[in-house]
């Protein structure tokens, strides 16, 4: 039975070592690290897969700024890991559907995503610059998705999304 929660202090350095585990390098703790010392972090959304107390996985989705021209404050997700040894059990999945019926429950509309668009389809995601929304990171266009939280958020939402520069380092 899993149990799902906002992160606490004393789960951190569990959670740096999940990510760094499930990618196999330090960049994207890193990354969570950045975000959480920065105005974009969001305490509540900062969420850990728990079982018996130990962490499993982590989702993390953070203010970002879209230019629409009108600034539009919306989420970004990233990252998500889940431990390697539990991978291919639902365990990201839940994470990623727990994370989104919070995000649902705030007042953003729209979340982004830059990841591989045969996992985030599943859950709603949809290909951005079909929206006429692209990316300030250099990736490929499949690359980069955007849901909407509420009816019509994407409506005339033409621009760029303005990921933040710790992002270029990852
Ligand atoms: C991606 C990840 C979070 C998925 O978590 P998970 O608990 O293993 O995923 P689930 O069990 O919920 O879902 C498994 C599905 O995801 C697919 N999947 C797993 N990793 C994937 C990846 N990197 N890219 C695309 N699909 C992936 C599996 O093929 C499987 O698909 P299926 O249901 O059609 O068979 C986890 O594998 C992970 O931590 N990977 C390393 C880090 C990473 O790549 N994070 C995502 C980018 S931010």
């Amino acid at each position: 039975m899993l149990d799902f929660a906002p992160e606490t202090e004393n789960q951190r350095a569990k959670i740096r070592q999940v990510i760094t585990d499930a990618f196999g390098q330090t960049k994207e703790a890193e990354l969570v690290d950045k975000i959480r010392n920065s105005p974009n972090f969001i305490p509540e959304l900062s969420l850990v897969a728990l079982e018996h107390g130990d962490v499993l996985g982590h989702i993390l989705f953070s203010h970002i700024f879209m230019k629409t021209p009108e600034q539009i404050l919306a989420l970004a997700l990233a990252p998500l890991a889940v431990t390697p040894l539990r991978q291919h059990q639902g365990i990201g999945s839940q994470l990623v559907q727990v994370g989104l019926s919070k995000c649902r429950k705030s007042d953003y509309s729209i979340v982004v995503v830059v990841g591989n668009p045969r996992y985030y389809r599943r859950f709603g995601f949809q290909k951005a610059s079909q929206f006429g929304l692209h990316s300030s990171l250099p990736i490929p266009d499949e690359a980069f998705m955007v849901l909407e939280l509420k009816p019509s958020a994407l409506m005339n939402m033409k621009g760029i999304v303005c990921y933040p520069a710790y992002f270029n380092e990852v």
